[in-house]
């Protein structure tokens, strides 16, 4: 073999295992950030379902956690919209705001006035 041709054949390598670590890096580095992510929605929801006082079931279908079946996942959807519009364009980050506001640990919050009798 002659040198260049050895020296042509160690830059090839040389620059696939250089491009197959870049590779790797890259992927553990989008795998990190996926992570991330994927803690952050367990911890709400963790969150979430202390609030109302229900387990992950009560809106999700464990076998696909992407589905949105369920009446109370889609109310629970909506419910996360209005508690992130009062945070930003209605208390405006003070107070800060989340379910508890309303649910008080309860699935239905009791929202309703008592009914007082009139005065006589
Ligand atoms: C009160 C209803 C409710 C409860 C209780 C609840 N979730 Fe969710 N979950 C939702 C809604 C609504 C979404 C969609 C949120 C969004 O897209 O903004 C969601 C999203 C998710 C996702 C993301 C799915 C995706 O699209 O990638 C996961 C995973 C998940 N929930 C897991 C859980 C687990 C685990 C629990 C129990 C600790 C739980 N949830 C409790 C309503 C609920
Ligand atoms: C501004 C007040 C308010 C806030 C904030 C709020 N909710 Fe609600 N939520 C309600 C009211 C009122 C109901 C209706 C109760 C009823 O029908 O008796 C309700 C009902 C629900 C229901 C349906 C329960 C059932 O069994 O039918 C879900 C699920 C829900 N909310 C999830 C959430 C989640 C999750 C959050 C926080 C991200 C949230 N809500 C924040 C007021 C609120």
């Amino acid at each position: 073999m002659s040198k260049r041709l050895q020296f042509f054949i160690g830059f090839i390598f040389g620059a696939g295992l250089l491009l197959a670590l870049h590779l790797r890096a890259k992927e553990a580095v989008t795998k990190d950030h996926m992570n991330e992510s994927a803690i952050k929605v367990r911890e709400e929801m963790i969150s979430i379902s202390k609030q109302l006082g229900v387990t992950c079931i009560y809106c999700h279908d464990t076998k696909n956690f992407r589905a949105a079946t369920m009446p109370t996942w889609k109310t629970a959807f909506d419910h996360i919209r209005i508690t992130k519009w009062l945070n930003e364009q209605g208390f405006r980050g003070h107070p800060k705001i989340d379910c508890f506001l309303c649910h008080r640990g309860q699935a239905k919050p009791n929202f309703k006035m008592e009914k007082s009798e009139p005065e006589s």
